[in-house]
């Protein structure tokens, strides 16, 4: 009997332990590979002969670069697209987009404006689907994020994280993996712009220790993490709102003196310095960003290999 295909869309599709093995394996690679070249191929090449098909509906940096070294350092190959530019920009059907690439390449990785269109694609797809970004969601960012936090922190298991401000696909995906990888989640938000109800409701079903509330100070208290992201997303059209009701939401020093005196800042890029966050928090001891930024494309090698069903 054919195995079912292993589409990576949400954290909370997938079983804690294949997250675990993911995690695991991202680790082992990027040990292995320690002071080689960017370009040169891991010792176990596990996407040689595959090749993997991007469409992007909105911009990017991390997630286009590092799937593609990604596929590189797997021993495979890409091949690009701005959605815009294929027949789907166009109108045509996702679920023809999806039967056609499904006869040509081994599997698609998409960042989609709505959600429901990556569901789709799956739908109708033969071969995996990764979620790269949609307005839901961000699944490979955090796994990167958890990447960063256990190589500098340990076990995140037991661990509190602070996500502070925008209730958002960031957000999201942080309530996703709670659950399943047993860290407490304390969320602070402005009332306008909460985090999914439905995720959080999810999260309660499955024991998962997360926490929503509009006040950053009680969020961050002992915390070992605190994260943000942009106030304003792709596809957010009310800029100035945003603006207004997020600002009591900035990460500072005297915020960030409220966690742990070891604790570490994460954001996933690209940054706005003076809104969600100061100059001196990113840009201070505290902050991981840069290896978080590396760690997309670790972790993104890992779900790769789980994907073609080599973990
Ligand atoms: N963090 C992230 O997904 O970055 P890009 O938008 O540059 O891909
Ligand atoms: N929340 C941001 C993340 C960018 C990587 C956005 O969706 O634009």
């Amino acid at each position: 009997m054919s195995q079912p295909v292993r589409h990576f869309l949400d954290l909370w599709r997938l079983e804690g332990s294949d997250l675990r093995a993911i995690l695991e394996d991202a680790k082992r690679r990027k040990a292995a590979r320690l002071g080689w070249p960017k370009g040169r191929r891991d010792a176990n090449p596990v996407a040689e002969g595959r090749t993997l098909a991007m469409i992007f509906e909105k911009n990017s940096t991390r997630t286009r670069f590092s799937f593609d070294a990604a596929m590189r350092q797997l021993g495979g190959d890409v091949i690009i697209s701005n959605a815009v530019d294929l027949q789907l920009g166009r109108g045509e059907p996702i679920e023809d987009t999806a039967r056609v690439l499904s006869r040509m390449v081994d599997a698609i990785m998409i960042r989609a404006n709505n959600h429901l269109d990556v569901e789709r694609l799956a739908l109708s797809s033969t071969i995996p689907v990764i979620n790269g970004l949609s307005d839901k969601s961000h699944p490979c960012q955090i796994m990167a994020d958890l990447l960063t936090i256990e190589e500098h922190r340990g076990p995140v298991a037991g661990k509190t994280l602070a996500y502070v401000g925008d209730g958002n696909n960031i957000c999201a995906s942080f309530i996703h993996a709670a659950p399943k990888l047993g860290f407490r989640l304390n969320i602070a938000s402005p009332a306008l712009y909460h985090p999914d109800l439905h995720d959080l409701a999810r999260a309660a079903q499955e024991q998962g220790q997360v926490h929503a509330s509009d006040d950053p100070r009680e969020a961050v208290k002992n915390a070992d993490v605190v994260i943000t992201d942009t106030w304003v997303s792709m596809g957010d059209t009310d800029h100035d709102e945003r603006l207004d009701a997020l600002e009591p939401f900035q990460v500072d020093e005297p915020l960030m003196d409220l966690a742990k005196s070891d604790a570490v800042f994460l954001h996933c890029l690209p940054a706005h310095r003076g809104e969600e966050v100061t100059d001196a928090v990113i840009d201070g001891p505290k902050s991981l960003i840069w290896d978080e930024a590396e760690n997309r494309l670790h972790a993104q090698k890992s779900i790769l290999a789980w994907c073609f069903g080599a973990i």
